[in-house]
């Protein structure tokens, strides 16, 4: 089995603390650090801005960030200012295809990674124009809006999907899970084909993150 790259979440940690915290994942074997935007519209809780983002700046590692916000236009900008290696927007959060093809092609133009979002209601065929143009897609696997959710199995096929879709089709994106990942559903989310897995509050209660980051790297 493939060597799954492990991207703990912002989400748990103060934002106060955010800096120490992600300076300790880094040194302890994160591949990335994910950042988890959240506008209090697109979800409930408001969390995460461009500033937190800046003042990590100084970490060498690479800040995905996840915008799980309305008009992901409207911010795109100041992410890719504060230093985003990639930015992933929610095909929800889209009128229609185009509008996200133009969003991805923008975060392209400006050197940064551009990945789509799929809710764990929202069918992958409905992106599949966009797969040949994004470095990833991002599968949600719990409701997006807050961490320690548990894990949703049925998004399992939607995986095992885009890993053979992409597969037939020659593309590269890669495919990153988010949601109730830890130690027990790690393996599923590995089996079925990904590439990238979000640890958010697993990770957090993790008393030696090092130890764990072997870990689930090597179940
Ligand atoms: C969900 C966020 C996730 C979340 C992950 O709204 O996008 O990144 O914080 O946390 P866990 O791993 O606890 O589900
Ligand atoms: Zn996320």
């Amino acid at each position: 089995m493939s060597n799954i790259l492990i991207a703990p979440s912002t989400d748990p940690c103060e934002l106060a603390q955010l800096n120490s915290y992600a300076k300790l994942l880094v040194s302890s074997g994160a591949d990335w650090i994910h950042c988890d935007v959240m506008d209090g519209v697109f979800v409930q809780k408001r969390n995460f801005e461009p500033i937190n983002l800046a003042g990590m700046r100084g970490i060498d590692t690479f800040f995905d960030v996840h915008l799980m916000v309305a008009n992901p236009m409207r911010v795109i900008d100041d992410y890719i200012d504060a230093g985003a290696n990639s930015i992933s927007v929610h095909a929800e959060a889209f009128g229609d295809i185009t509008s996200l093809q133009k969003a991805i092609d923008y975060i392209h133009s400006h050197g940064v990674k551009a990945g789509v979002v799929l809710n764990p209601a929202t069918g992958a065929e409905s992106i599949l124009d966009t797969l040949s143009n994004v470095d990833m897609v991002l599968v949600m696997s719990v409701v997006p809006g807050k961490s320690g959710q548990s894990f949703m199995p049925e998004v399992l096929p939607k995986i095992s999907f885009l890993d053979d879709f992409r597969k037939k089709k020659g593309y590269h994106f890669l495919i990153e899970v988010d949601g109730g990942v830890n130690e027990n559903t790690i393996t599923l989310v590995k089996k079925a084909g990904a590439d990238v897995a979000v640890v958010g509050s697993a990770m957090y209660k993790a008393d030696d993150k090092k130890s764990f980051i072997a870990k689930l790297k090597n179940l």
